[in-house]
């Protein structure tokens, strides 16, 4: 039992036929309306970095909700914040790569100055589902020339084996069905 990660998970909310007909939504939102619930967040992503990296250069965020918890990360770690945005929103030189996700294609985008070749990278978003989202990130960043770790999540969803397609490992806090 883990107290902590009981009670993240107890705030997650699940939502029937969003954003469309046949998909279970879980929102994380509410885990940011509660500073407890983002202390044992944060640490947890934290502790998990630095046991399997000593050393990064950048936490990636993927655009929308990696956003929110990747600059925590990477001020603690005294690393670089890279986002990684959906098609159009960044600009100067930028590398693409098109992925479907569990309700979707899209295109993602990442500038090409700002990670080094050699760079090594950690991802982080609010929720792995198919894992197509990752697994983009991380062609996108190899792109580049740098070299993606490893990921980490709040929530996973098991039962897509979303995990097992990113090519590197993932880990989510907390697991649903
Ligand atoms: C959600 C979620 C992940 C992705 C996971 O974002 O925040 O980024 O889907 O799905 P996957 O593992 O099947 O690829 P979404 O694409 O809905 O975009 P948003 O953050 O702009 O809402
Ligand atoms: N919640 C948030 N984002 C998602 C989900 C979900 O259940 N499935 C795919 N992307």
């Amino acid at each position: 039992a883990d107290a902590g990660l009981d009670y993240v998970k107890s705030l997650i909310t699940s939502h029937e036929n969003f954003p469309i007909p046949g998909v279970l939504f879980q929102d994380a939102f509410p885990i940011f309306r509660d500073p407890v619930a983002m202390d044992i967040v944060l640490n947890r992503m934290l502790g998990l970095i630095t046991r399997t990296s000593p050393k990064i250069d950048a936490i990636v965020g993927l655009d929308a909700r990696g956003f929110l918890l990747g600059p925590l990360l990477s001020t603690h770690l005294h690393c670089s914040f890279v986002p990684i945005r959906k098609q159009g929103k960044l600009p100067g030189k930028c590398e693409s790569v098109t992925y479907e996700k569990e309700y979707g294609t899209d295109v993602f985008e990442i500038q090409m100055d700002a990670l080094k070749p050699g760079d090594k990278v950690v991802f982080v978003d609010d929720l792995i589902a198919t894992g197509g989202t990752l697994r983009a990130a991380t062609e996108l960043v190899r792109k580049v020339g740098a070299e993606p770790l490893l990921a980490t999540c709040i929530v996973g969803l098991p039962a897509l084996e979303g995990a097992t397609k990113v090519g590197i490992p993932v880990h989510a806090l907390v697991p649903l069905p």
